[in-house]
């Protein structure tokens, strides 16, 4: 990174020049670094929606939007998706490199010993309805642990302790989704097997019945699986990732800001796409299959529908991520012999839409949402449970995202505003009001 003499900007305001540093990052993005922007001139930038404004230095991901280009620590997504496995990816984004063996197995080793959640914390799980959101069971589940660790309240207490939060966080978010999966069927809960991995943990806790005590997971299922949350690891500073960062910044806890950057990915903007795109599919599927007509419903102005899981803030040219799953999509389905009618709706809509001068124009093309939910349903997910698995994917972004914010000491995120309300009036009682 540097900010070289040449590199100033110059602005004029007032009649007065004022030169603020130009900032360049490894990859040669630009930014003016406006820091000292209010102190000296009194002005602020007003930029609704972030769409201009770098909130952080970050040396976790690299993305580029217009080549299509992604990165984590300088790995391509294509690569680690490839030959890398979930936890390895998690150790990349955590510790900033690839661990080696004995490293890996250390950290996949400190992992499995966590993964039990208190029984406790199953009563407080009792109590929702059946058929609630498990977006909204998630949030408030990852909240309360926050009650069982006392000592992970203050962030900066020990750099041990914040390890051993990253720990359990990450151990326990499999089975906290497993067990809203098991919740919503109605099935008795299981429990971790720490002789499994990560992944196939994961898929243990969540399948396997009680009539089945020997379930294994298929490998075709566990590698699709470990594919699926390396591509939702990490995307810089994203809606939910940049809420983590905010709530982290005012030193909350690690489980707080957890739960607020699943509270920002539920959205139908962002996580929640992948539901919304399923429910589309198959609303189109029941509405006799005609693309063409949903199509022209996202392009009308008038009309409120958009197609989900197509366009990204910053994706203008293609989304790297929603390439690799659209091969996974045709690879699962064909290796679990699953004939899913809405696989093909979802490649009409997409031939349909990228050939279409609305969306080529806007550059809209499919995210990493679009095929997702077709995979995860295969694997035998219900809609609901889609963004849960996004919010587990994404986790070790989240976290590495905070440990940076708190690493680097950064200060308490406080934007400012253009006031647009009234000015001063006099207050009139009650009474005398119109
Ligand atoms: N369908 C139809 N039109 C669209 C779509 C869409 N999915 N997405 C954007 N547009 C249009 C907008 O109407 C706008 O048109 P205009 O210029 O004529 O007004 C133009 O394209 C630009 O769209 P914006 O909403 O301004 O773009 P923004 O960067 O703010 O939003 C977003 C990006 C939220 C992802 C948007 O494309 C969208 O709503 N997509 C559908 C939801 C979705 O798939 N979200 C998941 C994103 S990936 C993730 O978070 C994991």
């Amino acid at each position: 990174m540097s900010n070289t003499q040449s590199q100033n900007c110059t602005i004029t305001l007032d009649g007065k020049t004022y030169e603020f540093p130009v900032i360049i990052g490894t990859e040669g993005e630009k930014a003016i670094d406006i820091s000292k922007l209010r102190d000296t001139t009194g002005y602020v930038t007003l930029d609704i929606g972030y769409k201009n404004t770098g909130a952080t230095k970050s040396a976790i991901t690299f993305l580029d939007g217009e080549e299509g280009i992604l990165r984590h620590r300088g790995y391509s997504i294509e690569d680690l998706a490839e030959k890398a496995n979930f936890m390895e990816v998690s150790y990349l984004l955590l510790k900033g490199e690839l661990p080696n063996k004995e490293q890996f197995e250390e950290f996949d080793a400190s992992v499995r010993h966590h993964t039990l959640v208190n029984e406790d914390l199953q009563n407080i799980f009792k109590t929702f309805p059946t058929g609630s959101h498990p977006m909204g069971q998630l949030i408030a589940m990852i909240s309360s642990l926050s009650a069982y660790y006392p000592k992970a309240l203050d962030p900066n207490r020990s750099a041990e302790s914040k390890n051993r939060t990253t720990l359990r966080m990450l151990a326990k978010m499999p089975t906290i989704c497993a067990m809203i999966y098991k919740k919503r069927m109605g099935h008795p809960v299981v429990y971790p097997n720490n002789n499994l991995d990560y992944v196939s943990n994961f898929l243990s806790m969540t399948f396997k019945h009680v009539s089945e005590p020997d379930y294994q997971p298929d490998p075709v299922v566990v590698d699709a699986m470990n594919k699926l949350l390396i591509l939702h690891a990490d995307h810089e500073q994203n809606c939910s990732a940049s809420t983590v960062r905010l709530v982290g910044s005012s030193q909350s806890n690690l489980y707080a800001s957890i739960a607020a950057g699943v509270a920002a990915l539920w959205g139908p903007l962002h996580g929640g796409a992948n539901q919304e795109v399923l429910e589309m599919l198959e609303q189109i599927k029941a509405d006799g299959g005609n693309v063409q007509k949903w199509v022209d419903k996202a392009k009308d102005k008038n009309d409120p529908f958009r197609l989900m899981g197509f366009g990204h803030r910053v994706y203008k040219n293609f989304d790297p991520r929603a390439k690799i799953i659209k091969k996974t999509c045709d690879d699962v389905l064909n290796k679990l012999g699953i004939n899913d009618p809405v696989l093909e709706i979802a490649k009409k809509l997409e031939e349909a839409a990228l050939t279409d001068p609305y969306f080529v124009e806007r550059k809209l093309y499919p995210n990493v949402d679009f095929y997702s939910g077709i995979i995860y349903r295969a694997i035998g997910f219900p809609t609901d449970m889609f963004t849960a698995l996004f919010a587990l994917g994404r986790l070790p972004g989240w976290i590495a995202q905070w440990q940076e914010m708190l690493n680097e000491g950064q200060p308490i995120g406080r934007p400012r505003q253009i006031y647009t309300g009234h000015t001063p009036r006099s207050f009139v009682p009650r009474g005398e009001r119109q």
